[in-house]
C-alpha cells in the first residue's frame, strides 16, 4: 500500500492517514522497527491499527507498510513442545520468565524432518488431503495437508527423506508445497461436515467427568472470582485430560504460572504415551507484561493452531486463561477509539467476539475425511466475583458447559471448588447415551442420585443450622454424612497429591459406587431398625482415603476396598 503514514499515537492504537488497498483486518507493519498490528477501523482518510508490540518511539509522520491481507501464523511441524507469542513468534523460557526470542519466523529452519508421502505422482490431491506423514513428537503423527485453496494432480514429491520445513517436496496443480502453510487466524478452518458432539472429553477431573462433563468438540467455561482455582483446574485438564493435543494460551495472566507450565509438562509423562506432556502441548503466552492488543490474536492464534492439529484427524483443546483479560483489551481499545462503550465500558462487539470464539469449536469430518474435534475451554475472571458482569453473563450463553467456581468452597480448600449449584452441563444428557453405550448404563443416574444427594444435604445443612443436627431424623443425618463422603471423597481432588491428581474413568466410577453403595446399605439398616448411633460409630475413613491412596488407575483396589467396607457393614446386621 502506498503513502500510509501515522498520524497520531495513543497508546497501542495509532490512527493512520489511509493509503490506497487497505482493507479491514490487514495486517500492517508500522514505523521504523516495522512494529506489526492490526487495521481495526477504515475510513475514507483514516485508519486505525492496534499495534501488537510496545508503540514507545513511534511518531506522526512514521511509514507504513502494509502486508496485502489478513494476520497469518504459519502452521506446521515443531509447534508441539514449543512456546510462543500471540502472533506465533518463538518465545524463550529463562528461569521463572519467558522472554523475547532472537527468531521472528515460528518453525525452526534447521531442524530435520522425516516425510514419508502417502500418495504418488499422477494421484488426484484436493484441499486438506493428506501429502504424508512425519513423527512430530513420539505422541503425534504430524499429518502434511494440501492448503486450503490447492487441488489439482500431484505434478511431482519427494521420496521419504529428511527435509526442513524451507523444503519444498510436492507439486500440485501448479503449486509448490512445503511441510509448512499460512492460515489466517480469524478465518474458520474449511471442514466437510460438522458433527454433533458424542463421546465425552476425559479431563481425569473427578467432579467434571461424573457431574458437569463436556463432550469432545464441546466447549465450557470456568467462571470464579480471584484466586479460586481457575488456573489450577485448567492447568490440571491441559496435563491429564485425554485429547491428544494442547493449546494453553496465557492471555493476560502471570508470567511465571506459564513458565511454570513449561518447567511442569517438561518433567511430566503423559500417562497414555510414557512422553513428557511438553510433547503434545503448544504454549502460547501473552501474558500481563506482554503487549494488551495481541491478546485478542493470541486467543485466534490458539484456536488455529488447534484447527490445524484437527484437520490431521486429532482431537485438540484450546485453553485460554482468561477471557476476561482478553475482552480487557478490548474495552481498552474502544475506550481508545471513541467507541460508544454497552455495558459497562465493554464494546457492543464484546458479545459476538466471545461467540466467534467459542463457535470455532466443534466435531467434525475433516476435509480428509477423519473424525476430529476442537474443544475450547475458557476461564472467566469476574472483577470481584460478581457472576452478573458482561463477560460472564454472554459466555454463559455461548459454552455448553459451566464449572462455577464458589468462593465458599474454595475458602474452606474445597478444591477444585466448583459448585454443584451454579455449574450446569448441556452435554450430559447425550453423555449418558454414549456411556450406556459403551459399558455403563449406570452413569447417567449415578449422576443425578449424587446432584440429588447433595442438594438434599444442603438443605438439611440449612435446617440443622437453626435446629441443631442432633435434633434431625436419623435418614437426614445419614444424608448430611454421606454428603460430607462424597465431597470429601470423591468431588474434592488435590492437584498435587500423585494418586489424586487425576482419575481415570474406571475409578472414578468405582469411588461413586463406594459412596452410593454405602449410602444405600445404611439407609437399609437404619430402615431394618440398625440404631443411627451404630452406624455413627462405623469408621468410614477408608472411603474418604480411596481416592489418594490407590493409584490413578486404581480401580480394582478400590472395588476391593469396597467389598471388604460393605463386608463389614453387612456384619452390622447381624449383630444387632
Ligand atoms: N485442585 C487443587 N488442589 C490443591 N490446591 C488448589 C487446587 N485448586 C486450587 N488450589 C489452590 O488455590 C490457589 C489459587 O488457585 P489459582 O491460581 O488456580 O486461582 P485463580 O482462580 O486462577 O486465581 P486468579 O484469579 O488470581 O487467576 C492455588 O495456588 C492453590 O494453592
Ligand atoms: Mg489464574
Amino acid at each position: 500500500m502506498s503513502g500510509a503514514v501515522v498520524t497520531r499515537v495513543n497508546g497501542p492504537v495509532v490512527e493512520l492517514s489511509a493509503g490506497e488497498g487497505l482493507a479491514m483486518r490487514d495486517l500492517v507493519f508500522v514505523g521504523p522497527e516495522q512494529l506489526p498490528g492490526e487495521v481495526i477501523a477504515l475510513e475514507a482518510t483514516r485508519a486505525i491499527v492496534q499495534i501488537y508490540e510496545y508503540t514507545g518511539g513511534l511518531r506522526p509522520g512514521d511509514r507504513v507498510h502494509g502486508s496485502g491481507g489478513p494476520l497469518t501464523v504459519e502452521l506446521g511441524p515443531g509447534l508441539l513442545g514449543g512456546v510462543f507469542d500471540g502472533v506465533l513468534r518463538p518465545l524463550h523460557s529463562v528461569g521463572p520468565h519467558i522472554e523475547r526470542g532472537g527468531a521472528s519466523r515460528t518453525l525452526s529452519e534447521e531442524r530435520n524432518w522425516r516425510f514419508v508421502p502417502t500418495i504418488g505422482i499422477g494421484d488426484l490431491v484436493t484441499s486438506g488431503s493428506k501429502l504424508g506423514t512425519l513423527p512430530e513428537s513420539a505422541a503425534i503423527d504430524h499429518h502434511v495437508l494440501v492448503p486450503i485453496g490447492v487441488e489439482g494432480r500431484v505434478e511431482w514429491i519427494v521420496p521419504e527423506g529428511d527435509y526442513h520445513v524451507g523444503d519444498v517436496v510436492a507439486r500440485v496443480g501448479g503449486h509448490e508445497l512445503g511441510l509448512s502453510q499460512r492460515w489466517p487466524v480469524h478465518r474458520p478452518r474449511p471442514v466437510s461436515a460438522r458433527l454433533p458432539p458424542a463421546e465425552p472429553l476425559v479431563t481425569g477431573q473427578r467432579v467434571l467427568d461424573l457431574l458437569f462433563p463436556v463432550a469432545r468438540g464441546s466447549t465450557a467455561a470456568i467462571p470464579g472470582g480471584f484466586g479460586t482455582g481457575k488456573t489450577v483446574a485448567l492447568q490440571q485438564i491441559a496435563k491429564w485430560c485425554d485429547a491428544a493435543v494442547i493449546v494453553y494460551v496465557g492471555c493476560g495472566e502471570r508470567g511465571n504460572e506459564l513458565a511454570d507450565v513449561l518447567q511442569e509438562f517438561e518433567a511430566l509423562k503423559d500417562p497414555r504415551t510414557g512422553q513428557s506432556l511438553l510433547d503434545r502441548t503448544v504454549l502460547i503466552a501473552n501474558t500481563s507484561n506482554m503487549p494488551v492488543m495481541a491478546r485478542e490474536a493470541s486467543v485466534y492464534t490458539g484456536v488455529a493452531v488447534a484447527e490445524y492439529y484437527r484437520d490431521m484427524g486429532h482431537d485438540a483443546v484450546v485453553i485460554a486463561d482468561s477471557t476476561s483479560r482478553w475482552a480487557e483489551a478490548l474495552r481498552e481499545l474502544a475506550s481508545r477509539t471513541g467507541e460508544l462503550p454497552a455495558e459497562e465500558g465493554y464494546p457492543a462487539g464484546l458479545s459476538s467476539a466471545l461467540a466467534n470464539f467459542y463457535e470455532r469449536a466443534g466435531r467434525v469430518r475433516t476435509l480428509d475425511g477423519a473424525i476430529a474435534s476442537v474443544t475450547v475451554l475458557g476461564a472467566v475472571s469476574p472483577p470481584g466475583g460478581d457472576l452478573t458482569e458482561p463477560v460472564t453473563s454472554h459466555t454463559r450463553r455461548f459454552v455448553r458447559a459451566v464449572w462455577s467456581l464458589d468462593r465458599d468452597l474454595a475458602y474452606a480448600r474445597h478444591y477444585p471448588a466448583v459448585s454443584w449449584r451454579d455449574s450446569s452441563a448441556r452435554d450430559s444428557d447425550g453423555l449418558a447415551t454414549w456411556q450406556a453405550e459403551h459399558g455403563d448404563p449406570g452413569w447417567g443416574e449415578r449422576r443425578t442420585q449424587t446432584l440429588r444427594l447433595l442438594t438434599d444435604a444442603d438443605r438439611v445443612e440449612s435446617i440443622a443450622q437453626l435446629v441443631g443436627a442432633d435434633s434431625l431424623p436419623a435418614s437426614e443425618r445419614l444424608t448430611l454424612r454421606v454428603a460430607r463422603l462424597l465431597r470429601e471423597g470423591v468431588l474434592q481432588q488435590s492437584a498435587v497429591l500423585p494418586g489424586d491428581e487425576y482419575t481415570t474413568p474406571a475409578k472414578q466410577r468405582a469411588l461413586l459406587e463406594l459412596v452410593l453403595e454405602v449410602h444405600a446399605r445404611m439407609q437399609a439398616l437404619l430402615e431394618g431398625g440398625t440404631p443411627i448411633a451404630r452406624l455413627d460409630a462405623f469408621d468410614l475413613s477408608p472411603v474418604v482415603s480411596a481416592r489418594f491412596e490407590t493409584t490413578p488407575e486404581g480401580a480394582a483396589e478400590v472395588n476391593q476396598i469396597a467389598t471388604e467396607l460393605i463386608g463389614a457393614l453387612d456384619s452390622l446386621e447381624g449383630r444387632r
